[in-house]
């Protein structure tokens, strides 16, 4: 089986939380390997899934543009590239993860790297899982990896200004032409019930809501003593809800 999925949307939504539970849910009931690559500049993807990292994509290229014209004699460039980034790949138990890294402004953005590019598709070829925490734009999506997405999940949280950002978020998808098979929207941080308001802005939006997730006070309590998301017992019900979620779309 091969499944990549990648999880968007506005600052501070849930993104990162729910690529962790995701991780989780496939760590425990699958033997598959799983690749995790952070795209968010303020990566905090490593700290949710337990993992260290060494450097960041961002980083090492800078570096390898510095190097550009002092680069060991006989080693063609994209080989010694390729190398750098394989250093960088952090291995944990069952989870391997990348970091990008970029920050704003870096000039990492729009460095037109090629050879990263079919790094990455050739990485995400030997896992059976991947998935992408990313930014609020995607831009990383589309520069980054050519490979087809089985799923973008649009995370928001329960309000009308959160639906239509989702909403932006799917049609910056649909404009950039990423190949992307099913896009669903997921409401994070669930507080009783969905307000009719909050209801009518995704008919609006047409957006396909797949999953809300409860408020969970274990998710707060892990997060504050960095305790990592993926050892969350099935007892936290942003968990369950992942859990059903996964279940839901992955037909075994
Ligand atoms: N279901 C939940 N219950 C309680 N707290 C939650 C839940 N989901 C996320 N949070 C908390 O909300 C905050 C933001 O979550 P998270 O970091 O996952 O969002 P993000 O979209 O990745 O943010 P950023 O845009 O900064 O990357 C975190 O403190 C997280 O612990
Ligand atoms: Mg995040």
């Amino acid at each position: 089986m091969s499944l990549a999925i990648a999880v968007a949307g506005k600052g501070g939504t849930g993104k990162t939380t729910v690529a962790a539970l995701i991780i989780g849910y496939l760590k425990n009931k699958f033997n598959g390997s799983i690749l995790a690559v952070d795209a968010d500049p303020t990566a905090n993807l490593e700290e949710a899934i337990g993992l260290e990292i060494k450097a960041t994509i961002g980083a090492t290229l800078a570096k390898f543009r510095e190097e550009l014209s002092n680069l060991p004699q006989g080693i063609p460039k994209n080989e010694y590239l390729e190398s750098k980034l394989d250093e960088i790949l952090v291995e944990g138990e069952k989870v391997d993860l990348l970091v990008m890294g970029c920050k704003e402004g870096s000039g990492c953005y729009c460095y037109p790297n090629q050879i990263l590019r079919q790094y990455l598709d050739m990485l995400a070829k030997n896992y059976s899982f991947l998935i992408i925490d990313n930014e609020a734009g995607m831009e990383h999506l589309s520069r980054r990896m050519t490979r087809e997405l089985d799923f973008l999940f649009l995370v928001s949280d329960p309000t009308v200004r959160g639906i239509r950002t989702a909403g932006a978020l799917r049609d910056l998808a649909k404009e950039l032409e990423l190949n992307i098979k099913e896009i669903f929207l997921i409401i994070d941080k669930l507080h009783g019930e969905l307000h009719p308001l909050v209801l009518e802005e995704i008919k609006k939006q047409r957006l396909e809501l797949i999953k809300t997730i409860p408020e969970d006070a274990m998710i707060v309590d892990y997060s504050l003593s960095g305790k990592p998301l993926t050892g969350l017992p099935e007892t936290s019900v942003a968990t369950r809800a992942i859990n059903e979620l996964m279940k839901q779309i992955i037909a075994v």
